[in-house]
């Protein structure tokens, strides 16, 4: 069974707080967080400010999606907000290695970002340092884009690289994500299903949910 993150990135920003309760009362795993700065991604979303106020409504998983450049002013500031995970874009670190040991001296699981352009390959000497990758499934920047289906292949060679090194890598799954290719995704090897329109543009959040995790 997958972890399901919902992207609150869907969410109605005009009552969060109802939208946190619904994901609260629903199957959802991880509340999944997208920081945008208007710079690394053409649009602005959220900081730290905000990612405290929505994991201080919930007891869940906060997965903290960093679209931005220079994450390492911030990595503090989003640990003191709640986050459980930051995840920093492989194209926005020059120091990547040195990203990744911030996060976890502070204390959070780390996850390095790729987006559709960048190959698997590059992960290779970082793998051994992470606890997740997110694969963008769509270029970052906004929801309600349609999936990209080479992700699935890099899935498979991800999930293979991932298991020759026997590591315990989550592999998750970025953007454009529907009740109709989540099947497909799991069965490449996807671990965490992140969701954004799927679930807030529907008519029953609660039950996409559920469906979701009964894939
Ligand atoms: C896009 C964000 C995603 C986004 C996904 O840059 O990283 O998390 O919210 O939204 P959907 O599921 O609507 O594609
Ligand atoms: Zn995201």
């Amino acid at each position: 069974m997958a972890i399901i993150a919902p992207s609150l990135l869907s969410a109605n920003f005009t009552n969060l707080g109802k939208d946190c309760k619904m994901l609260n009362n629903s199957n959802a795993d991880w509340f999944h967080l997208d920081v945008m700065d208007g710079r690394f991604v053409p649009n602005i979303s959220f900081g730290p400010m905000i990612v405290e106020a929505i994991c201080n409504t919930t007891e869940k998983y906060c997965d903290v999606h960093l679209m931005i450049e220079e994450p390492e002013k911030y990595a503090e500031a989003f640990k003191k907000a709640g986050a459980h995970n930051l995840t920093v874009h492989f194209e926005a670190c020059t120091h990547l290695h040195r990203n990744i040991q911030q996060i976890k001296s502070l204390g959070m699981h780390a996850g390095v970002a790729i987006n559709p352009h960048t190959p698997i390959d590059s992960l290779k000497d970082i793998l051994k340092e992470i606890d997740l990758v997110c694969l963008m499934s769509v270029n970052p920047g906004f929801g309600g884009q349609s999936f990209i289906s080479h992700t699935l292949n890099k899935i498979k060679q991800l999930k293979e690289m991932i298991n020759e090194q026997l590591l315990n890598v989550k592999i998750e799954i970025d953007g454009g994500v529907t009740l109709e290719n989540a099947a497909s995704i799991i069965d490449a090897g996807a671990d965490v299903l992140v969701a954004g329109n799927t679930v807030f543009k529907s008519k029953d959040p609660i039950a996409t949910i559920a469906a979701l995790k009964s894939i």
